[in-house]
């Protein structure tokens, strides 16, 4: 991998000291293509290529980003990455002026005359948005709603028009820069209920067409585990199953996602256990990692998600093979 390429299911960063702050994200050997994902990336990459903008909008752990990165990494452009942030204003997208360049000319060249000259030029650092407009990169702007609408309003002529305004480059004749054609743009969003999240301005939802992502069919949700642990496939097969249960249940605080299957997954491989009935450290690992997803997180929630997590292991899991020597 060169500098800043990145694994499409990589989505935290760090910028290099070449300068360059692109990314270029390549496919991992973790990344699964299944039929979901396929016809996902198909429908949106054409959606792209008829100019309108992309949006992802779905639950925690439903894919999103790694749906950007992936669908990002098909248009083989570089790639600009901004993660929303409710302290961003528009400059922190677009940019600001940096300070001043201040030339002095002083002409003596007849020697009975001085001629001095001063001028003040501002000087202006392009940020992120700016650069990928400019470049005609593909925009990554990632839960572009814990931004809020005043900050996100400059995209409104990006996306519509085509013209990025840059108020504060207008003294030096450059207000206006339009958008290079190659410009692509994809957007998540996480549920407005959800903590530091902001309303999604109707005029910017309506520049975008939104994919609605719910939580991935189970084929998907297995062979992301099993990429993401080396678990054995019916064993993923079974922790999946047990998650799924804990997402369908009534009035949920909070909802497990294929990160809970993945976790499960990655502790079990680690240690050498299995998913199966009676591995008292697959049970206790189940627990652990989904009991903050009960109705109620006093004790007796706790022993009734135990108790219904036991049912479901009986009923999912297989016994545990004794070994010969037991
Ligand atoms: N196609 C895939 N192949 C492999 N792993 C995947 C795939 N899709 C999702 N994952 C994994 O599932 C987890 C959740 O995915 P992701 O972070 O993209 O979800 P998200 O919707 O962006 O979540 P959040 O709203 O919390 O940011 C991650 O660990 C990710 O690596
Ligand atoms: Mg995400």
């Amino acid at each position: 991998m060169g500098s800043n390429t990145v694994s499409t299911l990589v989505t935290a960063i760090k910028s290099e000291p070449s300068g360059d702050d692109h990314l270029y994200p390549e496919a991992s050997e973790e990344f699964v293509q299944t039929p979901y994902i396929r016809e996902i990336t198909e429908r949106a990459l054409a959606y792209l290529n008829a100019g309108c903008p992309v949006h992802f909008a779905g639950p925690a752990g439903t894919g999103k980003t790694t749906l950007a990165f992936h669908i990002a990494a098909q248009l083989r452009r570089p790639v600009m990455l901004i993660h929303g942030n409710h302290e961003f204003s528009s400059s922190d997208l677009i940019g600001k002026e940096s300070g001043y360049r201040k030339n002095r000319l002083v002409d003596n060249f007849i020697h009975s005359v001085l001629r001095e000259e001063e001028e003040l030029k501002s000087l202006w650092v392009d940020n992120r948005l700016t650069t990928c407009c400019r470049n005609g990169d593909t925009l990554i702007y990632d839960e572009f709603n814990r931004s809020t609408a005043e900050a996100n309003n400059v995209l409104l002529s990006i996306l519509e028009e085509g013209i990025l305004n840059l108020p504060g480059l207008r003294a030096m004749g450059e207000g206006y820069l339009e958008v290079n054609p190659n410009f692509k743009a994809i957007f998540t969003s996480n549920p407005q209920e959800y903590a530091g999240t902001h309303a999604t301005q109707d005029a910017l939802i309506d520049r975008m067409v939104t994919i609605k992502l719910d939580y991935p069919d189970r084929d998907t949700e297995v062979r992301v585990a099993v990429a993401k642990s080396g678990i054995a496939p019916e064993e993923a097969g079974c922790i999946v199953d047990i998650v799924a249960d804990f997402r369908r249940l009534k009035n949920n605080k909070r909802i497990p996602t294929v990160r809970a299957s993945i976790a499960i997954a990655r502790i079990l491989a680690l240690k050498g256990e299995h998913a199966c009935r009676g591995n008292a450290f697959f049970h206790r690992a189940c627990l652990d990692v989904l009991c903050m997803y009960g109705t109620e997180e006093s004790a007796a929630g706790q022993v009734t998600l135990s108790k219904r997590l036991e049912k479901l292991i009986a009923r999912i899991c297989p016994a545990e093979k004794k070994s010969p020597a037991a």
